[in-house]
C-alpha cells in the first residue's frame, strides 16, 4: 500500500481567500487525484493529522473528504481511513490518459453518416438521386433575392437576435396558412425553428428520456432515426402501406406499451410518397388521444400535395405537435422551419430551443416573410406541376428501362420513389453496380429502425435535371441487367 507522499500532498490553503478553506482542501486534493499525482489506493493523511498540519478545525477536513467521497474519488473504511478510490469500469486516472478516452459513452444510429449524406451537395461525378432538395427549376432565387434586399432596408432589427419564439409577422403568416388548412392555430402557438431537424431534436429530448420507447413508421426518415438513436430512444416500428401507417398495428402496441410519442409523416411520406387516408387519420388521433400518447406530425411535403388534406393537428390540436419547413418548398439553405405545439408543452420546447441557438436568423425570417406575402403561392403551384411532370417521366422511364419485377409504390407523390426489388436482388449490391454505371441512390436499410429494407431503394427525383433523371434510371436499369446475368 502506498503512503501519501508527505509533505508534497498536503494542500496549500490561503486564509485570505474568499473561497472557504474546506473547499480549497477539496479542490486541491481533487486536482491531485485527477492528475494522477495521488494515484489509486493512496492513503490520505488522517483527518486529525491533516487538520493539525494545516492549523484548521478537524471538521473542515472532514467536510472536504466527504465531498471527495461523494465525487467517487475517495473511499473511506472504518479502521483504515481514507484512500484514493479505484476507478472501477473507467480507464485508470493517470496523467497520460487522453481526456477523450474518459468521455461518457454515446450512441449513434446504424447509419451515422446518413444525415451528412443527405445534406451534402456534391456526390462525385455520378447522377445522384440522394438528397431531398427541391428541383433547380422552378427557381425561387430571383424573387427571394428581391425579398432579402427589401428587408435589408431596416438594419436596426435585421442585424439583431430577435425573439426566440420567432419573428412576429412570420409567426402570424404561418398561423394564417395553417388556419387555411383547418388548424385552429394562432401566432402564439408557432415556434420558428432553424430547420425542422431542430424540431425533431427538440421533441426527442423534451418528451422522452433515454431508454424510453417511441413509435416510428417503417420505413421512415433516416435523419429522424439518427436523432432518436442519439437521444437513446427505443423505436418500435410500425409498417406503412398504401394508406399510410398501419393504425391497427398501433392499436395492438398501445394495448401493452406506453410509448412517449408517435412519430409520423401523414402527407407525402418520406420515403414511400404515400398519403394517409382520412379514415386512418381520424383513427390514429382517436387512438393516441385515448392512450394519452402525443403525436409528432412531421409535414415537410404536405404543402406540395395536389389536394391539401387537413393535417392531424387540425383533428387533435391538444395531442399533436406539428412540424414543417421551407426546405422543400423554397430552399434547405434557409434552415427555416416551424412547429406548433399545445400551450402546455410550448414553453418547454422554447427553452430548449434557446439552449441550442437563442433564436433563428432574423434576417432569414424577415426575408422569407416578405417572400411568403408576394411570390410563394405562385412558386408552389409551379413546383407541384414540376413534381407531377417528374413523376410521370420517372415512371415511364422505369417502365421502359427496368424489369417488371421492380415494384414501385402506387399513388405516391412528392420528392421520392420507393422501390421494392425481388428477393434475389439486394439493394446494396444494386447500389454498387449502379455506382459503377454512374448513378447513386439510398439503400432501404437506412429507413428501417430494425432489420429489413435490404430489397428497397429510394430515389429522390428532384436533385437532377430531366435528362439526368432519364439517364440515371437507365443506368440503374443496366446495373439490374448486369446483376441478373450472374
Ligand atoms: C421527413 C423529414 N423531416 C425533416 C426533414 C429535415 O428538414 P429541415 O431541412 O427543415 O431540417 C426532412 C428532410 O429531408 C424530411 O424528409
Amino acid at each position: 500500500m502506498r503512503e501519501v507522499g508527505w509533505p508534497a500532498a498536503i494542500p496549500v490553503v490561503d486564509r485570505n481567500s474568499v473561497v472557504p478553506i474546506y473547499q480549497q482542501i477539496y479542490e486541491d486534493l481533487r486536482e491531485s487525484i485527477l492528475a494522477g499525482t495521488l494515484p489509486e489506493a493512496t492513503r490520505l493523511p488522517p483527518e486529525r493529522v491533516l487538520a493539525e498540519r494545516l492549523g484548521v478545525n478537524r471538521s473542515t477536513v472532514v467536510h472536504a473528504y466527504r465531498a471527495l467521497v461523494s465525487d467517487g474519488l475517495v473511499e473511506q473504511r472504518v479502521g483504515s481511513g481514507s484512500r484514493v478510490a479505484r476507478a472501477i469500469g473507467h480507464p485508470p486516472r493517470t496523467a497520460d490518459v487522453p481526456w477523450w478516452i474518459t468521455l461518457p459513452p454515446w450512441q449513434v444510429g446504424a447509419f451515422p453518416q446518413v444525415l451528412g449524406e443527405l445534406a451534402a451537395t456534391f456526390h462525385g461525378e455520378r447522377i445522384s438521386f440522394v438528397p431531398g432538395v427541391p428541383p433547380v427549376e422552378p427557381s425561387p432565387l430571383q424573387e427571394l433575392a428581391r425579398s432579402f434586399a427589401r428587408v435589408a432596408g431596416d438594419p436596426d432589427y435585421i442585424l439583431s437576435y430577435g425573439d426566440s419564439e420567432g419573428h412576429a409577422p412570420l409567426r402570424e403568416a404561418i398561423a394564417a396558412r395553417m388556419r387555411a388548412r383547418a388548424c385552429n392555430v394562432d401566432a402564439r402557438d408557432v415556434l420558428v425553428l432553424t430547420g425542422s431537424t431542430q424540431g425533431i431534436t427538440l421533441v426527442a429530448q423534451s418528451l422522452a428520456e433515454p431508454e424510453d420507447e417511441i413509435i416510428v413508421e417503417q420505413p421512415t426518415y433516416p435523419g429522424a432515426l439518427q436523432i432518436f438513436a442519439i437521444a437513446r430512444l427505443r423505436a418500435i416500428p410500425v409498417a406503412v402501406d398504401q394508406g399510410g401507417i398501419r393504425v391497427d398495428h398501433v392499436e395492438e402496441i398501445l394495448r401493452t406499451r406506453r410509448p412517449r410519442f408517435i412519430y409520423t409523416m401523414p402527407s407525402l411520406h418520406n420515403p414511400t410518397g404515400v398519403t394517409m387516408n382520412a379514415d386512418r387519420r381520424q383513427r390514429l388521433v382517436t387512438l393516441a388521444g385515448r392512450a394519452r400518447v402525443p403525436i409528432i406530425e412531421d409535414d415537410p411535403y404536405g404543402a406540395l400535395a395536389k389536394t391539401l388534406a387537413p393535417p392531424l393537428a387540425a383533428l387533435a390540436p391538444k395531442s399533436v405537435i406539428y412540424l414543417s419547413t421551407f426546405s422543400k418548398t423554397i430552399a434547405p439553405s434557409l434552415r427555416l422551419g416551424w412547429l406548433t405545439a399545445p400551450r402546455t408543452i410550448y414553453e418547454r420546447l422554447l427553452l430548449r430551443k434557446q439552449s441550442y441557438d437563442m433564436a433563428t436568423s432574423l434576417y432569414v425570417q424577415a426575408g422569407v416573410c416578405d417572400y411568403l406575402a408576394r411570390d410563394y403561392d405562385a412558386h408552389i403551384v409551379q413546383l407541384r406541376e414540376e413534381l407531377t411532370a417528374r413523376h410521370a417521366l420517372a415512371r415511364s422511364t422505369i417502365a421502359r428501362a427496368w424489369p417488371k419485377t421492380m415494384r414501385l409504390t402506387a399513388n405516391a407523390g412528392g420528392f421520392y420513389l420507393w422501390i421494392t426489388a425481388p428477393r434475389d436482388l439486394r439493394a446494396r449490391a444494386l447500389l454498387d453496380a449502379a455506382e459503377r454505371e454512374g448513378a447513386t441512390f439510398l439503400f432501404g436499410e437506412a429507413f428501417f429502425a430494425t432489420s429489413g429494407g435490404d430489397h428497397n431503394l429510394r430515389l429522390a427525383i428532384t436533385p437532377v435535371t430531366h435528362e439526368q433523371l432519364v439517364s440515371g434510371i437507365e443506368r440503374i436499369g443496366r446495373a439490374i441487367a448486369a446483376l441478373s446475368k450472374r
